[in-house]
């Protein structure tokens, strides 16, 4: 099926952050767009900061004063909702209420004519709920667009139980002409992006939470591996508040599942107002001081000569990269790991390591990350612990020293990441292809999660996931079905 065409009219209804950019987007695309909001005033104001976001860019050079006129000529700001009438697809943008939602799409159902499409933007809502309420719903499905909706590329098209595969198709074609790179989802609590947010957040928050590594190392371990921005450093930014409340609805809607429990510490931070940036204090303090760093370990000299045993599995581009720093690397049967003098290293696999060894942290891109966590035994000499600093910053890396937590830190959420984006596969929510760039464009992820296993290897996610799953003794780090049957065949997500 084609999408809508160009002069089809849009109707969006809520001229807040969301519904001024997707009128933004709608009209950039050459569509005429009546925008409807209840508060008088509201979709004037919107225009107004339309304007002067598209004034800034002319300014810039991005495209012309023509282009701008043009753009915002299209869009007609409506005083009353039967104004909409001639949309042949409405995006609604409004409260995030189920209820009022639904009252709107049934006058909505009423005013325009049989053949429109009808869309919600809700980030959290049941799209067969509110499709219910319409005589013919399925016209209805979900169109969630990112903030801000004019950049962020991803729209999510969400499939209710009664939506029609066509509507979806139209849908997912007419967010392609707009130029955004759509995902066909079926409706699920949180979809995918939200649903599988929460492993990014849920991990550094049990860390934080068990005294593992304070905000900054938690922050830079992932920031090093390619995340634009730390789990903790995001949630600030977002708001503590708003991922209480997402991270609650999601537990909610999954009959309180362990793996989406919300944390007690974002909870308590919400009851004492420190809802992050927009309060100036949450994870991070944000007044004159500068932001705190990760404490770094000093300088220790490397190891001349070491044995690797075995083979490293995912962290076995670090051989080549000591070969090149001069250390001499030799080869020796066994459990994988690395030993030199009193060193035993090995690559955390969720458990904890033995009580003279250390345990070093994942990375997706060794050669490319600055920051590598260790992890240390009971009973491992200082000298062991020089010798394992020294030979990562032989190799360029900064070193910290985290508790000995099962996963550590990086390991831990890059495999719960992937556990939830197998969970979402494994539950036909969509494709292999669409999780991964859901997650890669709504989350500015250095990747999708599924690719990282197929790099990784199921077995040794799985390995993690169990050993966590087995140490911890939660439902919350029990692994997927299909992620364990991939292990055990040795398959991939991606062929
Ligand atoms: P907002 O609070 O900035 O704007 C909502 C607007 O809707 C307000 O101007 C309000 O006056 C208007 N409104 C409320 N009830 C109405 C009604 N019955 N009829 C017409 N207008 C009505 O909210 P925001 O952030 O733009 O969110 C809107 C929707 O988009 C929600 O469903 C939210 O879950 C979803 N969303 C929000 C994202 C975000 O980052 N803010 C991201 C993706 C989706």
């Amino acid at each position: 099926m084609s999408g809508i065409s160009k002069e089809a009219v849009i109707g969006v209804v809520g001229a807040g952050a969301m519904g001024a950019g997707i009128a933004q987007v709608a009209a950039a695309a050459g569509h005429p767009v009546l925008l409807f909001d209840v508060q008088p005033g509201a979709a004037e104001k919107a225009l107004g900061k339309i304007a002067s976001d598209l004034a800034r860019l002319v300014e810039k050079g991005k495209f012309t004063a023509e282009y701008r006129d043009d753009l915002l000529a299209r869009i007609t700001v409506c005083s009353q909702l039967e104004e909409l009438a001639p949309s042949q697809l409405v995006i609604e943008a409004i409260v995030e209420n189920v209820q009022v939602k639904r009252d709107l799409f049934q006058k909505l159902e009423a005013l325009v004519s049989p053949e429109a499409i009808l869309t919600s933007n809700t980030s959290s809502l049941s799209i067969t709920e509110i499709a219910a309420a319409l005589a013919k719903p399925e016209r209805f499905a979900g169109l969630h667009f990112f903030n801000p909706a004019p950049t962020m590329p991803l729209v999510e098209v969400v499939s209710g139980l009664q939506t029609s595969p066509s509507v979806a198709q139209a849908l997912f074609v007419t967010a392609t002409a707009w130029g955004k790179q759509p995902v066909h989802v079926r409706n699920s609590p949180g979809f995918i992006v939200n649903r599988g947010a929460r492993a990014f957040y849920g991990e550094a928050l049990r860390v934080l939470e068990e005294h593992g590594a304070d905000a900054p190392t938690i922050d830079a371990l992932l920031r090093a591996n390619g995340f634009r921005l730390g789990p903790l450093e995001l949630i600030d930014l977002v708001g503590l508040d708003i991922n209480l409340a997402a991270s609650r609805g999601i537990f909610d809607a999954h009959y309180g599942d362990p793996r989406y429990k919300p944390s007690a510490l974002v909870q308590e931070m919400v009851s004492a107002g420190r809802l992050g940036r927009k309060t100036k204090s949450g994870f991070y303090e944000y007044g004159d001081a500068p932001k705190p760093e990760p404490k770094v370990l000093p300088e220790s000299p490397a190891p001349k000569e070491i044995t690797i045993h075995g083979d490293l599995g995912p962290a076995e581009a670090l051989a080549p990269m000591w070969e090149a720093a001069g250390i001499i690397v030799k080869r020796a049967e066994g459990d994988a790991g690395i030993s030199a003098g009193v060193m035993q290293l090995k690559l955390t696999n969720g458990g904890f390591a033995d009580a003279n060894a250390i345990h070093f942290d994942l990375s997706l891109d060794y050669p490319n990350c600055p920051l590598i966590a260790l992890a240390v035994g009971e009973k491992t000499p200082p000298e062991a612990i020089a010798l394992a600093t020294g030979l990562f910053q032989a190799i360029g890396k900064q070193v910290v020293r985290v508790q000995d937590l099962p996963g550590m830190v990086v390991a831990r959420t890059i495999c719960m990441l992937v556990n939830e984006a197998a969970e979402s596969l494994h539950r036909g929510l969509s494709s292999a292809a669409e999780i991964d760039r859901a997650m890669t464009l709504g989350l500015n992820f250095p990747g999708g999660p599924l690719a990282w296993c197929d790099r990784l290897g199921a077995k040794y996610v799985l390995e993690v996931l169990d050993d966590m799953a087995a140490l911890y003794g939660e439902e919350r780090y029990r692994a997927n079905i299909l992620l364990r049957r991939m292990a055990m065949n040795q398959t991939k997500f991606h062929e």
